[in-house]
């Protein structure tokens, strides 16, 4: 990065500017439902296409747990409620010291990957991987919507580095 940028830390800065959502995406550690499963907090998820239907999220070069969602092929996104912070807190911690995800929440395995949905999600969105891009320090993971629910409730939102409930009013 150029000095007129700032850096990586100017970068990040600016960037907590942009108001998001957070989402848990998980993945299973064998490719088999009901073994062992991880999960992780983005706020990268993003729709890119609808036909055919594809989404998004940017994953470290280096994480575990973009190895794991390679391997197992699988994954889903459970889009955050207001009342999840403490969710996103635990499943922010890197590889070795993330709790177990029954030790942080109550997860469903989703109808068709079986990778672990929060119950009570505003949305779920589960994937089977379609491609991966490498982009600098991130990669670029491409998911195939398989399957797709709804449960109407206020999501958890992302600025500053701080998580915000501002649409706690929406109709549940
Ligand atoms: C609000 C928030 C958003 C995050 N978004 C991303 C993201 O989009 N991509 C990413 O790789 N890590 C993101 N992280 C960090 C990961 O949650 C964390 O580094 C991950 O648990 C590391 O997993 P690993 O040790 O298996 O690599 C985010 C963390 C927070 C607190």
């Amino acid at each position: 990065m150029t000095a007129s940028t700032g850096g990586r830390d100017r970068l990040r800065t600016v960037m907590s500017e942009l108001v998001t959502g957070i989402c848990v995406v998980s993945t299973l550690v064998h490719g088999r439902p009901g073994e062992a499963e991880d999960a992780v907090v983005v706020n990268s998820f993003t729709s890119v296409s609808l036909d055919p239907p594809l989404v998004s999220l940017y994953l470290r070069q280096d994480s575990t747990f973009l190895n794991r969602l390679r391997r197992s092929g699988v994954w889903a996104a459970s889009i955050l409620g207001s009342g999840t912070a403490e969710v996103a807190k635990a499943l922010s911690r890197p590889y070795g010291s993330r709790p177990p995800l029954a030790e942080v929440g109550a997860w469903h395995p989703g109808p068709e990957t079986g990778c672990p949905v929060l119950d009570g999600s505003p949305a779920t969105i589960e994937c089977e991987l379609y491609r991966c891009v490498e982009l600098g320090d991130h990669v670029l993971v491409i998911g195939s919507v398989v399957g797709l629910d709804t449960t109407p409730a206020p999501p958890l939102v992302f600025h500053r580095g701080a998580y915000h409930a501002p649409f706690s009013d929406l109709p549940r």
